[in-house]
């Protein structure tokens, strides 16, 4: 296993260009199974996930995998290396075989998303046998309203050895009210009704900007969506749809991540190619707590002179505040002036990152869905973990900051949503290395 070992207490200057975005490239790549032909995919991230999704899409029959540099493709593989691109590209060139029904559990455990092809599978194949994802760190997760609503559609499910097994003849519109904006339940009905017989209506649907991403890119493959960005989404089924080229857009918990990086050290970061208005409730939170901004065109100019202020917070579905941002703004928290509070609406059990951050030094009292949080003048590096992905940020981020060394353990989570942190963060100050951990 490996560890990040970082030693805090340095600000962060100069420019860090964001990536693709990991929650929108996992339903795009996943939506090559609902095409005619291949597919070219641009700024996707090199994580972990990303690799998943692409054997996963292997297994069902629709191959996908980056792209070697152009060189390499013209077959000449000495000279790609020579400019040292060889297989380093962000493309994904993904094309649709034989397509096959089974989604298998050791490749679905690892992540969650996988669930997505359930949709995809049922319109293309009228069979799909998806293992279940299981419990997972942050809760529960079920995937109820998936099947509640895909059975809307016409298909029918059952649970046979750990596998969800639906069954269709063809998925016809539907008038779909979910109980709850679930983003990937949104993301898999959007797949399905594209391919449907007539129209579909998605009421009370995510509206977060991943799920507008897969709509445009359904979009660009002929598919006929509207309401794109609200929560009431209309989609005309169509009979076919054919593979084009995408860019991704880039990802906002990544740049949010960043933007906390900059505040937590008193920096000076500009972020390319930033989502800025995907990101405007974590900065009207971050402003709110002193931090500036500054738009310089595609790129967001983040700093922070003096020590933060204290805020409140309640995660919410998109526009509210990204639960996935709640654990890097509550590092910073735990060492601004005064006491902030964190409400935790949409995961239960995604408070992981408050024990380890409090073996750093922070004062953080749990009660439920909330966290008192009471800023602290200053943390102490402390060999520490999590056991999801943006509480791992969080000790990253804190860990910045910092007195000592801190040791962040187990940072395969990590690697499933950050392309090489200590790279970004290094470049820009950051004393930060990975290493092998023998603990
Ligand atoms: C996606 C994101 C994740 C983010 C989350 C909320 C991806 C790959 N993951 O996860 O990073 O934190 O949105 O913004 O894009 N629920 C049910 N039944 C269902 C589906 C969901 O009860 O069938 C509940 C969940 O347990 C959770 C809430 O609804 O409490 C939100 O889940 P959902 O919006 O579906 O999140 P994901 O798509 O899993």
């Amino acid at each position: 296993m490996e560890k990040l070992i970082i030693r805090g207490g340095r600000q962060l200057k100069g420019s860090i260009k964001v990536g693709g975005s990991k929650n929108a490239a996992l339903p795009i790549l996943i939506a090559a199974i609902l095409l005619d032909g291949p597919v070219r995919f641009r700024n996707v991230p090199r994580l972990r996930d990303i690799n998943t999704t692409n054997k996963l899409l292997a297994i069902l029959g629709c191959p996908a995998d980056f792209t070697a540099h152009e060189a390499d493709m013209t077959g000449n593989a000495a000279e790609a290396d020579k400019i040292g691109n060889a297989g380093h590209s962000d493309e994904v060139l993904a094309c649709v075989g034989k397509l096959t029904p089974e989604a298998p559990y050791d490749l679905v455990k690892t992540m969650r998303a996988s669930v997505l092809v359930l949709g995809p599978l049922l319109a293309r194949l009228g069979l799909a046998k998806v293992a279940l994802p299981g419990g997972c760190a942050i809760g529960a997760r079920p995937v109820d309203l998936h099947l509640k609503a895909l059975e809307r559609m016409g298909a029918q499910f059952e649970l046979d050895s750990g596998y969800i097994i639906g069954r269709c003849k063809k998925l016809h519109g539907a008038d779909i009210d979910f109980d709850f904006p679930t983003v990937g339940g949104t993301e898999n009905l959007l797949m399905a009704a594209s391919l449907a017989d007539g129209v579909t209506t998605l009421r009370n649907a995510a509206c977060e900007p991943e799920v507008s991403d897969l709509a445009n890119f359904l979009n660009a493959c002929g598919a006929r969506i509207s309401g794109i960005g609200t929560d009431t989404l209309r989609i005309e089924g169509v009979s076919a749809l054919k593979g084009t080229g995408y860019s991704i857009m880039p990802d906002r918990i990544e740049a949010g991540t960043f933007m906390v990086a900059a505040a937590i050290t008193g920096g000076d970061l500009l972020l390319e190619n930033c989502p800025t208005e995907a990101l405007s409730k974590v900065i009207s939170k971050l402003e709110e707590m002193g931090v500036g901004f500054e738009q310089q065109g595609r790129n967001l100019r983040v700093s922070a002179g003096q020590r933060c202020r204290s805020c409140d917070v309640s995660t919410r579905p998109y526009p509210g505040f990204p639960t996935d941002m709640q654990a890097q703004l509550m590092a910073l928290m735990s060492v601004s002036e005064g006491s902030s509070t964190v409400e935790e609406n949409i995961f239960e059990n995604r408070f992981m990152h408050v024990p380890e951050l409090t073996r750093m030094g922070a004062d953080i009292h749990l009660s439920g869905s909330k966290a008192v949080v009471r800023g602290v003048k200053g943390l102490t590096g402390a060999p520490v973990m999590a056991s999801d992905l943006r509480a791992s940020a969080s000790l990253v981020l804190a860990g910045l900051v910092a007195k000592g060394e801190t040791h962040v353990q187990r940072i395969y989570h990590l690697d499933r949503g950050y392309e090489q942190i200590e790279h970004k963060l290094g470049g820009v100050g950051a004393d930060i290395e990975r290493a092998r951990d023998e603990s």
